[in-house]
């Protein structure tokens, strides 16, 4: 099976988690039936400084001619916000990538850094976001002034439906009793849309619960009972939020994964975390983040579970022996981006030789 794969590496720590995604998709090109070709699509601050753009004409392209983009991370310090990372927003708004999927998982041995209390963490933490991803605040309709600015939030019928319908056939697939809806629909007339569209489609679900939940309550329901949800459906700027808050029970950011999907068409996967320049070219940044994205990609877009189990269970063993410093443990081996990647690897490549 040929997949052609664009790689934007992008800024600060990008490059170096992009690297250990790109070596766990050569271990399953050489022991499956897969074979990928990966076709270089820069984009980002460092390429604005050379040519003044953000996301090239050429690079553009490639990521439209390709199956898939694996991605990094944008933005550099030096530069105003937004300049580099626009070009996420673009991708995001002209491939219409209206899913962002967004899963955390908290793996048993990583319980001891999660930083809840056991009694809070209960049967564990294994819930999927399912954040509308090219609507609401984020379409970036506005304006700044000298002494006020606006966005504006619009929700259409077609945008509420269709995540929302994707939301709930996550659900049934991943065999979820429940989803969740987070809003504000006490006070923004987009959330009360949102909440009658939720309500409509959830009558073609009769197996599956349903509840709602305005957003400052999720925020603390998260921390003090996060055992309680399965699949959360909400619009894109609650969504931003909570999968980041979500990403820190699992241990780390360095550890949350993402999908930015339209089913069918090119969809884009990335670590949730950013460019992380305080931590960029040291070589510690964790790169599991990208490496569960590259699991994601394998599930959402290849349509393969198997594989996707495959690299969930090697990087499980991987943490049982080594972790990177942002999740070290004092009875482990503390590793740099590059070994972390290099085990990972090599319990992926002993479980598809088994
Ligand atoms: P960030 O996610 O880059 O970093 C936040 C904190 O998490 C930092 O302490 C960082 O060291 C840590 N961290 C991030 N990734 C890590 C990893 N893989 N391993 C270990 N620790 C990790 O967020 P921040 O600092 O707010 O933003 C930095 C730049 O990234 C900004 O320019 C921002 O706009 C951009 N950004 C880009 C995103 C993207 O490309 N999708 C998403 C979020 C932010
Ligand atoms: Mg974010």
């Amino acid at each position: 099976m040929k997949k052609i794969i664009a790689i934007t590496r992008g800024d600060g720590c990008g490059p170096e988690v992009v690297n250990e995604g790109i070596k766990i998709l050569k271990i399953v090109s050489e022991l499956t039936d897969y074979d990928f070709e990966f076709r270089d699509a820069p984009a980002g601050g460092e390429v604005w400084k050379k040519y003044g753009t953000n996301l090239p004409e050429k690079s553009f392209d490639i990521i439209k001619k390709s199956d898939v983009l694996l991605f990094g991370a944008l933005g550099l310090p030096n530069l105003p916000p937004g300049v580099a990372e626009s070009a996420i927003l673009k991708i995001r708004q002209d491939l219409d990538l209206y899913i962002n999927l967004r899963p955390v998982k908290l793996y048993n041995v990583l319980r001891e850094i999660c930083p809840l209390k056991d009694e809070f963490i209960g049967d564990g933490i294994d819930i999927t976001f399912v954040r509308e991803n090219t609507e609401g605040l984020y379409k970036n309709i506005g304006k700044l002034e000298k002494d006020s600015a606006e966005n504006l939030m619009l929700y259409t019928r077609k945008g509420c439906e269709r995540i929302i319908k994707f939301a709930f056939e996550f659900a049934k697939r991943k065999g979820h009793n429940k989803v969740t809806s987070v809003d504000k629909a006490n006070i923004l007339k987009p959330s009360q849309l949102w909440r009658q569209i939720f309500h409509e489609i959830s009558e073609n679900y009769a197996n599956i619960e349903t509840e709602d939940i305005y957003i400052d309550a999720f925020c603390q329901w998260l921390i003090r009972a996060p055992y309680k949800f399965q699949t959360v459906a909400t619009g894109n700027m609650f969504g931003d939020i909570i999968s980041d808050e979500g990403a820190f029970l699992i241990g780390s950011l360095g550890m949350g994964s993402s999908g930015n999907i339209h089913p069918g068409k090119v969809s884009m996967y990335e670590p949730i975390h950013g460019s992380a320049p305080d931590i960029a070219g040291k070589g510690i940044a964790n790169p599991i983040g990208t490496i569960l994205s590259v699991k994601l990609m394998f599930e959402e877009s290849f349509n393969s579970s198997e594989i996707g189990n495959e690299i969930d269970n090697a990087v499980e063993a991987a943490l049982q022996e080594g972790r990177t410093v942002d999740i070290e443990s004092k009875s482990l081996k503390t590793l740099s981006t590059v070994k972390m990647g290099d085990l990972i690897a090599n319990k992926l490549e002993s479980r598809l030789k088994a």
